[in-house]
C-alpha cells in the first residue's frame, strides 16, 4: 500500500516516569533493529513521563516515536490543568491521540472538540491519531457506519486538505476496548474499507489511498497479525498489551 505501518502503545493512566523508563528499556532490549523496519512503534505514556522517555530514547538511540494521549485544543493561556500541543511538540512528540473513547465518554469530548484538537496537533507540527468507534448499543442498533462518519466528519471538514495524509484514524469499537476479546477481523476489514471509502468520497481517491487506519480494542500477540494483514489496516492501537514489555515485543514481532 505504500503506507507506513504504525503500532502504537497507549499506556493510559499507568506507570510513573521511573516505571516508564524501565519498561522502554526492557522493551528495547527485546527488539531487534529489523523489528522497527516493518512498522514504526509509538509509545504513548502519561504526560509526566514524556520528558524522561524523550531523554531515554535520545541517550540510547531507541527508534521509538514518542506519543501523547491527549492535548488541549488551545495553544496557550488560562486553561488550568491543560497541556498544549506546542508543549508536546517541544518534547519531541510525534503523534497525539485525540478523541479516545474514554475521553469522549468520561470527559464529555464532542467530535467538534476532537476536530479542534486534531487541528491544534497539526498546527504544532505533529500527527493526530483520531479515535472513532461505536458503542455496543450503537452496534446493536445497526448504527456503526453513521456513528463513525459523524465522528470523523468534523475532522475531515476542518483539517487542512494539504496535510490530511498526516492524520491517522484509529478504529476502536468501544465494546472491544479492554474487553479481552477483540472484534472479528473480517468485520474490521469491512468497516475499515468503509472508513477509507468515506475519506475517498469526501476528499478524493488519492487522500483515501494514503490515509492510515489503525485497529484498536483487545489487540494481543494472538490476534495482531490477523488485523495487520487486512488491506485497509495499517497499524494497531494497543492498550493493555503494551504495558507488558514481553507481550508488546512479541506483538510487534508477530505483526
Ligand atoms: O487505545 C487503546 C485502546 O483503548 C485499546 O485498549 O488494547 O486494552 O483493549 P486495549
Amino acid at each position: 500500500s505504500g503506507r507506513v505501518r504504525l503500532i502504537s502503545g497507549n499506556w493510559k493512566m499507568n506507570l510513573n516516569h521511573l516505571e516508564a523508563i524501565a519498561l522502554v528499556q526492557k522493551l528495547y532490549h527485546l527488539l531487534r533493529p529489523e523489528d522497527f523496519r516493518y512498522a514504526e512503534v509509538g509509545i504513548h505514556p502519561p504526560f509526566t513521563a514524556l520528558r524522561s522517555l524523550q531523554l531515554t530514547f535520545e541517550a540510547d538511540r531507541m527508534p521509538f516515536t514518542l506519543g501523547a494521549q491527549n492535548c488541549s485544543d488551545e495553544a496557550a493561556g488560562a486553561y488550568t490543568g491543560e497541556v498544549s500541543a506546542p508543549m508536546l511538540a517541544k518534547l519531541g512528540v510525534g503523534y497525539v491521540i485525540v478523541g479516545h473513547s474514554e475521553r469522549r465518554r468520561l470527559f464529555h469530548e464532542t467530535s467538534e472538540l476532537v476536530a479542534r484538537k486534531a487541528l491544534a496537533v497539526q498546527q504544532a507540527g505533529m500527527h493526530p491519531i483520531v479515535c472513532i468507534g461505536e458503542s455496543a448499543q450503537e452496534r446493536a442498533a445497526g448504527m456503526t457506519q453513521e456513528v463513525l462518519t459523524a465522528q470523523l466528519s468534523p475532522v475531515l471538514e476542518s483539517y487542512p486538505v494539504g496535510a490530511i495524509d498526516g492524520v491517522v484514524i484509529a478504529y476502536e469499537p468501544v465494546w472491544a476496548i479492554g474487553a479481552g476479546e477483540a472484534a472479528d477481523p473480517d468485520a474490521v476489514g469491512e468497516i475499515t474499507r468503509a472508513i477509507r471509502a468515506f475519506v475517498s468520497e469526501r476528499l478524493g481517491e488519492a487522500v483515501g489511498a494514503r490515509i492510515r487506519i489503525q485497529y484498536g480494542g483487545s489487540v494481543n500477540v494472538g490476534n495482531a497479525r490477523a488485523f495487520m494483514t487486512l488491506d485497509d489496516v495499517d497499524g494497531l492501537l494497543v492498550g493493555g498489551a503494551s504495558l507488558d514489555p514481553d507481550a508488546f515485543a512479541l506483538l510487534i514481532k508477530s505483526a
